[in-house]
């Protein structure tokens, strides 16, 4: 296993590019399930899970091909042979996300047969909400040793209906892509409601409709589809990840630099940006009027004191959760006390320990976590947990004094491309070693 080592407390400068988004990427290759033709995704991000589902595609009859087109890495997809249906535990343990193939597959060939989810780092993570709304179409589910095993009824075809796909935490964002992917094969509309609103969503319900999909509402709560008989092939350009962006921005307000970043969600991150803003970091546009709001170039950096802010996690458009262990990061260093409250996943504070051994001042009561500001961070061996603990790490890592050795880190190569040479080309001093070489953890 890998190891970052980082040696914090220098100042970074440059530019760098952000990747498509892994959350966009992963329904989005799900959809080749749907289509009689290959599609071709532009800018697919190098990453563990691409890779995980990318496997997952082949076994269940997918063809693969990959090529540098000039703009990130391009893959096309092509279904080839529909006979297979099942999406085995030995992936799906690897990743939680190979549950969005259940509504293309069952949509396209009729049934499918997926192994249940478990538990991750962050909660338990139910898919009730996925299986309430393809049941709502009609879909016969049951659980067989472990399975999801789905079909569609005797008809031959899932058929529209209403479906409510709001749960406890709000909206689920796979839940709707699945959901909302399936009902563009069935026989009607489909109307969903409480649909989540993310961005990713909305890239998926693009591609579908190149495809030859028609939905309609998609970064609404209400998405309306309304069934056709076939989908064709497709090219698509991945929207950039909102959650790297906000990583990099984040990067520059901890260390106290001043960065360029081209490929910029700006329009994806309004909430993440009001927080920048309150806490004292600047974000401004360095392209035209013109650009597109989804992939600007923009400067980042921070002009005084970190300010502590107040910051629930909340569904698109508001703070995302995937964003809140990287806040918490810079905001150990605020002149003052924050409260950051997580309302999607309330576990989902594997960072909290590992931020206190660096010299964090946090108290933790339930789903809410009191950030008294210190001084400086100081490096210390410390354990990456779940891919977005695992940034807040790094990010802490970045800003503190001395060494910061961060164990496991195959969680944030889940998630960000080759974190640390980016981090180098800007001036960070953070290497990538091999765990064994390293002296072994006291006690
Ligand atoms: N939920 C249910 N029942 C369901 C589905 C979800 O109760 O059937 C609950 C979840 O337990 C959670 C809330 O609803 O409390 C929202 O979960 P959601 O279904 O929206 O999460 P997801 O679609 O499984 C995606 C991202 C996550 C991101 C969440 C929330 C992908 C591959 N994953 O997960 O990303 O945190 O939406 O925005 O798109 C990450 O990238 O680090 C990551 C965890």
């Amino acid at each position: 296993m890998d190891a970052f080592v980082i040696n914090g407390g220098n100042t970074l400068g440059g530019s760098i590019e952000i990747n498509g988004s892994k959350n966009a990427c992963l329904p989005l290759m799900a959809a080749a399930l749907l289509g009689d033709q290959p599609i071709t995704l532009h800018h697919v991000p190098r990453l563990a899970d691409i890779s995980n589902m990318l496997n997952l595609l082949e076994r269940l009859g997918c063809s693969i091909d990959e090529h540098d087109s000039g703009d990130g890495r391009s893959i096309t997809l092509y279904a080839e042979d529909e006979s297979l249906s099942l999406a085995p535990y030995d992936i799906v343990r690897t990743m939680r996300a190979s549950i969005c193939v259940l509504g293309p597959m069952l949509a396209k060939r009729g049934e499918a047969r997926v192994s249940m989810p478990g538990g991750c780092a962050i909660g338990d993570r139910p898919i009730d909400l996925h299986l309430r709304g393809l049941r709502a179409l009609g879909a016969e589910i049951t659980l067989d040793g472990g399975d999801v095993v789905a079909r569609v009824p005797a008809s031959g075809r899932l058929r529209g209906n209403t479906v409510f796909l709001g749960g406890a935490f709000g909206p689920t964002v796979l839940g709707t892509a699945n959901v909302m992917s399936a009902a563009t094969l069935a026989q009607g509309t489909t109307v969903i409601e409480a649909a989540a609103c993310e961005p990713e969503v909305v890239d998926v319900a693009r591609l579908l409709n190149s495809m030859g999909a028609r939905i309609e509402g998609a970064g609404t709560p209400r998405i309306t589809v309304h069934g056709v008989e076939s989908l064709g092939g497709a090219e698509h350009r991945v929207i950039p990840d909102r959650i790297e962006a906000g990583t990099y921005v984040l990067a520059a307000a901890i260390t106290g630099s001043r960065l360029r970043l081209t490929n910029y969600p700006a329009d994806a991150l309004i909430a993440a940006q009001d927080q920048f803003e309150r806490m004292g970091v600047c974000v401004r546009a360095a392209d035209g009027p013109d650009a597109d709001p989804l992939r600007r170039t923009v400067e980042a950096w921070r002009e005084a004191a970190v300010r502590p802010t107040t910051v629930s996690t909340q569904p698109h458009p508001g703070f995302p959760t995937d964003l809140q262990a990287q806040l918490m990061a810079l905001a150990c260093l605020a002149d003052g006390n924050s409260v950051i409250t997580e309302r999607i996943y309330e576990q989902r504070f594997l960072h909290v320990a590992e931020l206190s051994r660096m010299g964090a001042s946090l108290f933790r009561q339930g789903s809410t976590v009191v950030v008294s500001g210190v001084e400086q961070l100081v490096g210390a061996p410390v354990m990456a947990s779940d891919l977005r603990a695992s940034a807040s790490l790094v990010l802490a890592g970045l800003a503190a004094e001395g060494e910061t050795v961060i164990r496991r880190v195959y969680h944030l190569d889940r998630g960000y491309e080759q974190m640390e040479q980016k981090l180098r080309t800007l001036g960070a001093k953070i290497e990538r070693v091999d765990e064994r070489d390293l002296a072994p953890v006291p006690g």
